[in-house]
């Protein structure tokens, strides 16, 4: 209904009354006016005269109204813990495929291999609940068409020169835009879900940060809009999970990475190693080259370009 009354403000331009509004989605004119409250305290500056109601000012803000077509199935949070938490509660208690978990700001974001994830006011973090029906031994596949989707979209809607660096980190000029992770239940050979969390610096100030994290506003040079940034990657992202088998993802990634054919280092809990990232196999796993010729396949690990 949100989406509906704002639709109608935004078309209309101009003062317009309730009961004009209220006809035309077939509710009272009461229900109207408690939207539009509701509208005001989520930072809408609408004003109210005795003629009805005028939109001057709308927000970013990724309120599940504004993400066209999935109100019912996006979440939104001013602030939380991390949405790895609540997706994971959510679903385990059984939401639908494609449930969205969205914060505004995160106070204990989480990074791979138990990093933090600072997760300030003005970027985008969120967790993706999936209910595939494939086995889990193809479940990397979706996090790897994560990364492409949105590694695309940043070079084909943004013009911004993106790159994927294994596993699925995003990269612009070598400086880290995005990050993801994944979590993964199953039963036998059934998945149950798989959570895909994203972090992208949009808005967000890293002026602090030590490491060279970069956001879409310091590359453009202008804020960009996180409410359709989310609406243009969970379409992308749909769009490809749902129409496309996941056979060729990796190979369709592999046009996006900075890692193959470099020197690199892996670290992972246990151990460190380097040689050449020679290729990455159709369900994202590294084949690293070591300086004595032998081959390692390397499935989780931090990456680091060496030159
Ligand atoms: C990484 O590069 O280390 C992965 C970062 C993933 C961050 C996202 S932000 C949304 C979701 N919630 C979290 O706590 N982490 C992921």
């Amino acid at each position: 209904m949100k989406s509906q009354i704002l639709h109608i403000l935004e078309k209309n331009n101009r003062v317009i009354s309730g009961d004009t509004i209220g006809a035309a989605l077939g509710i009272s004119r009461v229900s109207v006016w408690k939207h539009i409250r509701e509208l005001q305290e989520s930072d809408y500056k609408i004003i109210v005269t005795s003629k009805g109601y005028q939109l001057v000012d709308t927000t970013d803000t990724p309120f599940p109204w504004e993400i066209s077509g999935r109100e019912s199935k996006v979440h939104y949070f001013p602030e939380l813990g991390s949405t790895m938490d609540i997706a994971r509660e959510m679903a385990r208690k059984g939401c639908p495929h494609f449930t969205v978990v969205v914060a505004g700001r995160q106070t204990r974001g989480r990074g791979r291999l138990k990093r933090e994830w600072c997760s300030l006011e003005g970027g985008l973090y969120f967790t993706l609940v999936l209910r595939p029906k494939i086995s889990p031994i193809f479940s990397a596949r979706l996090i790897f068409c994560a990364s492409l989707t949105l590694a695309h979209l940043l070079n084909k809607r943004f013009s911004v020169p993106a790159q994927v660096k294994w596993p699925n980190d995003i990269l612009v000029r070598g400086r880290k835009i995005s990050g993801m992770l994944s979590e993964m239940e199953a039963e036998g050979d059934r998945v149950t879900f798989v959570n895909i969390g994203i972090g992208i610096n949009v808005n967000n100030d890293l002026s602090f940060q030590a490491d060279r994290a970069i956001s879409l506003r310091e590359i453009l040079k202008k804020s960009v809009s996180r409410k359709e940034l989310l609406s243009m990657f969970l379409d992308a992202f749909e769009n490809r999970v749902e129409q496309k088998n996941l056979d060729h993802v990796v190979s369709e990634w592999k046009q996006y990475t900075t890692t193959l054919n470099r020197k690199i280092r892996i670290v992972t809990q246990d151990e460190v190693s380097e040689g050449l990232a020679k290729d990455v196999d159709e369900n994202g796993t590294l084949i690293l080259e070591l300086a004595d010729g032998s081959v390692k396949k390397i499935v989780h690990g931090d990456c680091f370009h060496l030159g």
